[in-house]
């Protein structure tokens, strides 16, 4: 995820392009960038690591001009450099253009264009677009980058400058947000609204397949057809820290309503043209992949979660046995490991001091290892023999939430590849799971979209010190990481437990109302489920339970259900885990908590 910006107007472009950036720098912040029109030329400032670099090179360059565009970046392909920060340009330094999203055929396009002569100066997806451009522009930038986006594929907000215009800026999106705040002769564009809000409260939202001229005498919409679309004007009545949230109260909740896109973006680099699995940066082949003997799973918190879903991916479709470790415990275990074992540490962050530990106890053993994490550049990415990204674009809360999910969903994924290249599934189960895997973005939004159950559950119970977690089989993680994120963010005491092992003990924490969140989604241990159901219920506990929808018959036994949609067993983990925020997100702030910065918490835990 990256921010982008644009000016054009009266006024120096400098300052409001920073001001804008600033306010975009939560979607990422490894490099920075601005290209400024002045006197016929573009000039270009590009720097590594956050805004404040760019702020000096500014200070010290003192550019000037009254159109410009501007580009914080979260890497996604090719490492946090100058040569790859944004903006880019096309081979003459003619053209300039900043983007938000992965061009997903670039590889191919750039192969082409570098066939027909251009010079490619950066490892970026970007840079295409760039000479994309420039190999359509005969006078015309507007039509220069109508041509060069029906080439593209993948998602793109993007804004385009070029020498030949002093007060003209091109933008285009397609599933990567972009909006224009229009002032009076002065016309803004940013990858969300807090970056122009300061300036102006009304907007344009661009829509996916539109365009746009923009000049100081106003703005033409069209859609990628060349159709003129007329746009209503949105009036933003947000303050400018609720709009930081795009209007949401705090960004855990943000984030717990951007997990539809985050599943998408992570599958997005996952699958070939073909549907095919597709794993490039991980370093494994298929010959290797034979060779495993087992997997070994290291992370911790809700990471170790994912891991412990993984397990069960990757034993039930690629019969590999796994193991799931907690990282600070695992290197003190004297694992047993070598060549054979694959060793897959999962962190989103990438810097878990002891998930980086457990890293090297594993290669120190032989064995090979994956990392699994959000963040590109992080230190697991530079330690690990290969990487798998998910792409859920920076995460602010400190509690994980759209991190979790694309963990989730690049390990059902990579199970999924590992049971091809063993033969362990057929073709045709593969494909169905696929399928499967591809409706859980709309499962999700589903989900969210029915949140008022859940809401009144948490009012209910907001003041109950203990809580229990149930589950079992896949439902066991899920109710794991329930209790984690109660825990942490309304500081209730929840234990998270396998439901048959209650009565070996914990079944004595039962009282009367003592809440009970069970995991009864449809399963192989559905009727089990039930039973310890009617275990806790007869001790008088109260029950909130997780189930499918068509599951009628358990509302006769539960206080409360909240429901998710079917799916695959092993893939319901990924929708249960959902209503399961929301409720501690909705319990804690019916208690009045912090939830984006709970207390003695942090985001990353880079100390043992
Ligand atoms: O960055 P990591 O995924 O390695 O972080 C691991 C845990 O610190 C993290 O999941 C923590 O448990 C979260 N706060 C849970 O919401």
């Amino acid at each position: 995820m990256c921010g982008i910006v644009g000016y054009v107007g009266d006024k120096n472009s400098v300052p409001i392009l920073m001001g804008g950036l600033k306010k975009l720098e939560y979607r990422g912040y490894d490099s920075a960038g601005l290209a400024v029109f002045n006197n016929g030329k573009i000039e270009v400032i590009r720097e590594v690591g956050n805004l404040a670099h760019l702020e000096k090179a500014v200070a010290k360059k003192e550019p000037y001009g009254n159109l410009g565009i501007g580009h914080t970046r979260w890497a996604t392909h090719g490492r946090p450099t100058k040569e790859n920060a944004h903006p880019h340009t096309d081979c003459k330094n003619g053209i300039s253009i900043v983007h938000n999203g992965i061009i997903e055929n670039f590889l191919e396009l750039k192969k082409n264009l570098m066939g027909k002569g251009h010079i490619f100066r950066s490892e970026t997806d970007t840079e295409v677009i760039a000479h994309l451009i420039e190999k359509h522009y005969d006078g015309d930038l507007f039509k220069a980058v109508q041509y060069a986006v029906d080439e593209l594929e993948g998602s793109f907000a993007l804004a385009a400058i070029s020498r030949d215009f002093p007060d003209l800026i091109v933008v285009a999106r397609k599933d990567s947000p972009l909006v224009i705040g229009l002032g009076d002769n002065e016309y803004f564009v940013a990858s969300d609204i807090p970056a122009v809000l300061s300036h102006t409260k009304n907007i344009f939202i661009l829509e996916n397949h539109e365009m746009a001229k923009i000049t100081p005498r106003g703005v033409w919409v069209t859609n990628f057809e060349g159709k003129e679309v007329k746009k209503d004007i949105l009036k933003v009545k947000w303050s400018e820290e609720a709009a930081e949230k795009s209007g949401y109260e705090d960004f855990m909740l943000k984030e717990i309503y951007e997990q539809p896109k985050a599943i998408k973006e992570t599958m997005r680099d996952k699958f070939d043209r073909n549907g095919q699995m597709l794993f490039e940066g991980m370093q494994l082949g298929e010959e290797d992949v034979c060779k495993l003997k087992k997997v070994v799973i290291i992370a911790c918190g809700t990471s170790y979660h994912a891991g412990l879903v993984a397990k069960q991916a990757i034993e039930h479709w690629a019969k590999i046995p796994v193991e799931v470790d907690i990282s600070s415990e695992f290197r003190y275990c004297d694992p047993i490991l070598d060549e054979n074992t694959l060793a897959i540490a999962i962190t989103q962050s990438g810097e878990t001091a002891d998930t980086l530990a457990g890293v090297r106890e594993a290669k120190s053993k032989g064995a090979r290892v994956i990392g699994i994490t959000n963040v590109l550049g992080s230190t697991i990415t530079r330690e690990a023999d290969g990487v798998v990204y998910t792409h859920a674009g920076p995460e602010i809360g400190v509690a994980a939430t759209k991190t979790l999910v694309s963990q989730m969903v690049a390990l059902y994924i990579f199970a999924l590849y590992l049971a091809r290249a063993r033969n362990t599934l057929s073709d045709k189960k593969i494909s169905a799971i696929t399928e499967e895997i591809k409706n859980l973005p709309d499962q999700v939004e589903k989900i969210l979209s029915g949140n008022g159950v859940i809401k009144k559950a948490a009012k209910k119970y907001a003041n109950c010190t203990n809580f229990l977690f149930l589950g079992r089989g896949i439902g066991l993680p899920v109710a794991l990481e329930g209790a984690l994120k109660l825990k942490e963010i309304s500081y209730i005491h929840a234990e998270g437990y396998a439901a048959g092992e209650m009565k070996h003990g914990p079944i004595a924490l039962i009282d009367d109302g003592v809440p009970a969140v069970v995991v009864a989604t449809k399963s192989k241990v559905h009727e089990k489920i039930l039973g310890n159901i009617q275990e806790v219920k007869a001790r008088g506990a109260d029950i909130i339970a997780v189930s499918s929808f068509g599951d009628t018959e358990i509302e006769k036994v539960v206080d409360y259900v909240f429901y998710i949609p079917e799916t695959t067993e092993i893939l319901s983990a990924i929708l249960a885990v959902v209503p399961l925020q929301l409720f501690a997100y909705y319990m804690a702030k019916t208690r009045g908590c912090n939830v984006d910065q709970p207390k003695n918490l942090a985001k990353s835990v880079t100390v043992e």
